[in-house]
């Protein structure tokens, strides 16, 4: 596996990479749900381009940028394990150098939700996925079904830029207990990891509603939506150690936009303990 970290090295490599090149963008402290995009990229691609980048941009003044994990070397043990092909691991002034003065800014699907919670978010992942894309050149990007709203926010860029990649979603990796695997888990106390898996059980029960009463009648999405965000509203309220509910939503996976039926819909939430937000969605079908 080759270790890059400047754009003009990752050239020169990703020119003679054997085609389709597949990219997996991350910030790195890799874990099950990385590997997951890495090992789909790696049976669909020829070629596979990991980049680990902290990328300070998506980060808010009191988030936890400078405490953020950055284990190099056991994530490129990882990496080279998994067969991929090379891990480019820019430093902030190669991504960002002095006199940086463009954002790319998505509207409509960055709005509600996380946009809500964390402004200024999704202006820095779209800036640093952009130029990812745009530096490496990939058939295929990765992304997880974790992050729908970033997901859907990649996918819209993407189109409304023309650039010419398929963007590949990956299932949500979860522990054995149903709580989605993620780098903030670690924070988690002892106590508050024992009671997260409350987050997954109350979007998975209504999801098992959604399924029996399949068919909603027409007209009716609006009022569905409704009832499934007030039913696991009120199961994440009776869980004690979550200590606020920013958000729970029945929207279009693809607009972010409050669901109204027919059609492909999503239930997300995030909430936190302590310290530390959880952010978890399922698809409703
Ligand atoms: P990061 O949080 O490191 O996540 C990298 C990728 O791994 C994202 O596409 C995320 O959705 C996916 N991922 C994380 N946990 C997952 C899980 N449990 N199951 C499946 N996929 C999972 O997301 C980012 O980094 C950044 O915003 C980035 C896209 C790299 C831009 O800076």
């Amino acid at each position: 596996m080759r270790q890059l970290s400047t754009i003009a090295d990752l050239r020169v490599f990703t020119s003679g990479a054997p085609r389709p090149l597949g990219l997996v963008p991350t910030m790195g402290a890799l874990h099950a749900g990385h590997m997951a995009l890495v090992a789909a990229a790696r049976e669909e691609c020829a070629s596979v381009v990991a980049t680990i980048f902290v990328n300070p941009a998506q980060f808010g003044p009191a988030e936890d940028l400078a405490r953020y994990p950055r284990p190099l070397s056991e994530d490129l043990s990882m990496l080279e394990a998994a067969g991929v092909s090379a891990a480019f691991v820019p430093p902030v002034e190669e991504m960002f150098p002095a006199g940086s003065a463009t954002t790319v800014h998505v509207g409509a699907p960055a709005r509600p939700l996380e946009g809500e919670a964390r402004p200024g978010h999704f202006d820095g992942v779209a800036t640093v996925v952009a130029k990812l894309l745009l530096q490496v050149g990939p058939e295929r990007a990765y992304f997880g079904q974790k992050d729908a709203q970033q997901l859907a926010v990649v996918r819209r860029l993407v189109a409304d830029l023309d650039i010419p990649v398929s963007i590949v979603a990956v299932p949500t990796v979860r522990e054995a207990d149903g709580l989605a695997v993620s780098t903030r888990n670690a924070y988690l106390s002892p106590e508050q990891r024992a009671a997260a898996p409350a987050v997954y059980r109350a979007l998975a029960a209504a999801r098992d509603r959604f399924r029996i009463g399949a068919g909603v009648p027409a007209g009716a999405g609006t009022q569905v939506r409704a009832q499934l965000e007030a039913g696991c509203r009120e199961r994440l309220a009776r869980e004690p150690l979550i200590d606020a509910i920013d958000y729970v939503a029945v929207v279009d996976p693809e607009t972010m936009a409050p669901w109204a039926g027919p059609g492909a819909a999503m239930l997300a939430v995030a909430v936190r303990m302590g310290g530390v937000r959880l952010i978890d969605n399922v698809l409703l079908e």
